[in-house]
């Protein structure tokens, strides 16, 4: 297997050639072609760029020896991989799995994600992953150069996509029962904004759940407004405990533009998500799906129906709750323990601890001390749309290997912390 690999490798590279039938070879040396000067290419390009960095920091590996408390996916001791497996060995064998789906998707899939958000099939688009629904949606409904309301903080991936389509995102503070109502209300009145880009249910980075009274509110706000909510439900498999229903259940007349991703619960790569929408939003949202990328890959979507119909999903997200919960306490008790002057409420889901440092504390240089010192973390900062209020950092209890590496990471970061002071 390994002996493999390394010739699939060297081949990919070309610095050898395999000839069927009489064995492999190495390649002829092509002459090297000197540095090539590209720089006409940012006179071309002008000023337009894409940030991803706020995106791409919790993707990247961390060194070994590091105590990864970042990272937004369940580590390889919780997925499913063997039952992904297999149900991918199953789903590519499929007489329709190399054909072109419909391009709504997989009718079971999109009756399977119509069940969870309480909605009709017929209402769900079949998409990538939760970050590609994520950028479609925004360019469905934003107008260009348009504002977006954000809650602040909020998951820097959406305010990236946001920048990146040209758009302005405008922060509405949260606070322990999720946004506040009056701002929002003040904030669409002042912006003239579309569309409120949330997150209900264990909110990124937080974990705050909107409250029921806060709901309602939302709703009624984006109804005054005449505008969208884009309800991103990431979390929603990742309850320690109670979820309540989605923002989209309770809304008929379209408001709601509700994502349901599943790489959270399962893998990164199962990069599945259902969109649903009602009304005219729902066709300029599949016209842009079409005229982006034609449609998800259908063996992925079969792989992810035949997974999340199968006994193995209830059993996996018992599992995964029940771990998360071991986790989540052991970080809030190494935290009361070793650095309590770090203030973070457990969360009743996700994947976060939201940990309020003291104030005058740089958050962005006690990352970089406590990677020094072992152990990983995301600085608050890139999660304020602006500026933000007070220093804070996102520690994720779901990466590191197991409860005794939480508690090794949060006396790191308190000797990081003392380090900086
Ligand atoms: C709040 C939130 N939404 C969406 C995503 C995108 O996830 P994916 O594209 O893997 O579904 C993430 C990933 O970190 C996230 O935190």
């Amino acid at each position: 297997m390994t002996v493999s690999r390394a010739l699939a490798l060297l081949v990919a590279e070309g610095v050898v050639v395999t000839r069927p039938g009489s064995g492999t070879f190495v390649a002829e040396r092509k002459e090297a072609r000197g540095s090539a000067d590209r720089g006409w290419q940012n006179a071309a390009l002008g000023e337009r760029r894409v940030d991803a960095s706020g995106v791409a920091l919790g993707l990247l590996p961390v060194p070994a020896g590091v105590v990864p408390l970042i990272g937004g996916y369940l580590p390889e001791s919780l997925r499913p991989e063997r039952a992904l497996a297999a149900a991918g060995a199953r789903a590519a064998r499929r007489p329709r799995a190399w054909g072109a789906p419909p391009p709504e998707g997989l009718p079971e899939l999109r009756a399977w994600f119509a069940g969870r958000a309480g909605c009709a099939p017929d209402d769900v688009l079949v998409s990538g992953g939760g970050q590609a629904a994520l950028w479609l949606t925004l360019r469905a409904i934003v107008p260009p150069g348009g504002p977006v309301l954000v809650e602040s903080p909020t998951y820097p991936g959406a305010t990236a996509a946001a920048r990146a389509a040209g758009f302005v995102p405008v922060p509405v503070p949260v606070d322990g029962e999720g946004v506040r109502p009056e701002l929002l209300i003040e904030a669409f009145a002042r912006t003239g904004a579309r569309a409120f880009y949330c997150q209900p249910t264990f909110h990124n980075p937080t974990g705050t759940v909107l409250s029921p009274a806060r709901r309602e509110a939302v709703l009624a706000a984006a109804r005054e407004a005449g505008a969208f909510v884009i309800e991103d439900d990431f979390a929603r498999h990742l309850a320690i405990g109670p979820a309540p229903a989605p923002l989209v259940a309770g809304d008929a007349a379209g408001h709601v533009v509700h994502i349901a991703s599943l790489t959270k619960a399962t893998a990164p790569s199962l990069r599945i998500s259902g969109i649903v929408a009602r009304g005219p939003v729902a066709e300029r949202i599949r016209a842009g799906q079409l005229v982006e990328s034609f449609f998800p890959a259908a063996p992925l979507q079969e792989t992810a129906l035949e997974f999340v119909s199968s006994p193995a999903w209830p059993r996996h997200l018992r599992a995964v709750a029940a771990e998360l919960r071991r986790r989540r306490d052991a970080l809030a008790a190494a935290l009361a323990a070793h650095l309590p002057e770090a203030e973070a409420a457990p969360p009743p889901g996700g994947l976060y601890l939201w940990a309020r440092l003291p104030d005058g504390v740089d958050d962005v240089a006690l990352a970089e001390t406590a990677r020094a010192h072992g152990v990983a973390v995301a600085p608050g900062r890139p999660y304020f749309p602006a500026e933000p209020p007070a220093p804070h950092l996102r520690l994720s209890y779901c990466a590191a290997e197991d409860t005794a590496a939480l508690t090794e990471g949060v006396r790191r970061l308190a000797d990081a912390l003392r380090a900086t002071r």
